[in-house]
């Protein structure tokens, strides 16, 4: 009765404690976190899951019986003063075999599945899959469409409904690339191919970030997967196509090519064209300060090995710096007045750009959707 009601006060005074694991845990809902990998989008990613899945089953039943029958033991055979010192099992051999056989059981179920989905995640996709061709540079992503002729940067379009094989690799350190709704991390080194493969089962936007760390910046090296219907992400190929260095008036955007800003993100509706002044200024400073050295405002037939990201299309993605900051006009101009003070360390230096001259380039790049 006395060590009973000792362990009811215990239990009370542990009460506050039990409440504040409680909250944590139900913040751990997956529907806050963008990069969770408990909710796949994909065949690849389910395989991880179904694995880590069918693991923690095993594991929560291995803890429910060992637990359980720890607990029953102390308290139904807890011993009292003046007992007889109880019977030893220490060398019995049935004993030994039998604790020795279960976990040898149960890690050859979870091996079975683990190994398969092993050589399933390692298959080299058939034909049919589209090619994108992933390099990783510090701190940002480069795509490349071989069959497609199509270059990009941080931002991923995908058609769902069809495998994408990523063949990548890296112009610097080692990086890795990981779109956690999609596949898991893999790796990518310079002078190596790694691959991987997925197929999404579902459009929309979604947040990815480099895993492995790779210097200052490794934080600020995010992307986004853009998965979009088959109709969708033909047009977007179709207008990617358009973005090529002649004739000069195609680089123009049409209002219909124009697309609505990507969650989150604040375009500006109203690009200026080529017959703005301020689109004509920036124009000539992109020439003169040296931008168009690093970067390319071709989308299809890029050039190969430029040091900067593909700009073709930056006035359409929801984000620039690799997923540092969301792509207003207010936030353009920063970065092109002083990427130093935004990015430390990025390549990309600080070119003593003029406020009116990087409103100017910003008008100019916001046209190049
Ligand atoms: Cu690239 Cu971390």
């Amino acid at each position: 009765m006395l060590l009973r009601s000792a362990a009811i006060r215990r239990l009370r005074r542990l009460a506050p404690l039990f409440c504040v694991v409680a909250l944590v845990l139900a913040g751990c809902t997956p529907d806050h976190y963008s990069q969770t990998a408990f909710r796949p989008l994909s065949d690849f990613g389910r395989i991880g899951d179904d694995i880590q899945t069918t693991t923690l089953k095993w594991a929560v039943l291995v803890f429910l019986l060992v637990e359980g029958a720890l607990l029953y033991a102390i308290f139904r055979f807890r011993g009292k003063p003046g007992d007889p010192e109880p019977s030893q099992t220490h060398g019995n051999t049935t004993i030994e075999i039998v604790w020795t056989v279960i976990p040898a059981l149960i890690l050859a179920a979870i091996a079975v599945p683990t190994v398969r989905g092993i050589f399933q995640m390692s298959a080299t996709p058939g034909a049919d899959a589209l090619e994108v061709q992933v390099i990783g540079h510090q701190w940002w992503w480069e795509f490349r469409y071989p069959a497609l002729n199509l270059t990009t940067a941080n931002e991923l379009h995908i058609p769902v409904g069809q495998t994408v094989s990523l063949k990548m690799s890296t112009v610097d350190v080692v990086h890795s690339f990981w779109p956690p709704r999609f596949a898991g991390k893999r790796d990518v080194f310079p002078n190596r191919e790694t691959r991987l493969w997925f197929k999404a089962d579902s459009a929309g936007e979604y947040s990815g970030q480099c895993a492995e760390f790779c210097g200052m910046q490794h934080a600020r090296m995010a992307f986004h997967v853009e998965a979009q219907s088959p109709g969708e992400f033909a047009a977007w190929v179709a207008h990617m196509q358009t973005l090529r260095a002649a004739p000069a008036a195609a680089a123009a955007p049409s209002m219909d090519s124009m697309r609505t800003a990507s969650a989150g993100a604040t375009v500006q509706a109203e690009a200026s064209g080529p017959g703005d002044p301020q689109y004509a200024a920036g124009e000539k400073l992109f020439q003169a300060k040296g931008c168009v050295a690093c970067h390319s405002l071709n989308a299809f037939d890029a050039p190969k090995g430029m040091i900067g990201p593909n700009l073709a299309n930056v006035g359409a993605r929801s984000h620039i710096g690799a997923g540092t900051l969301k792509n207003t006009d207010e936030n353009l101009v920063r970065w092109i007045e002083n990427p130093q003070l935004i990015k430390q360390g990025v390549l990309m230096p600080n070119l003593g750009v003029k406020p009116e001259e990087a409103k100017a380039l910003a008008a100019f790049l916001r046209a190049h959707q």
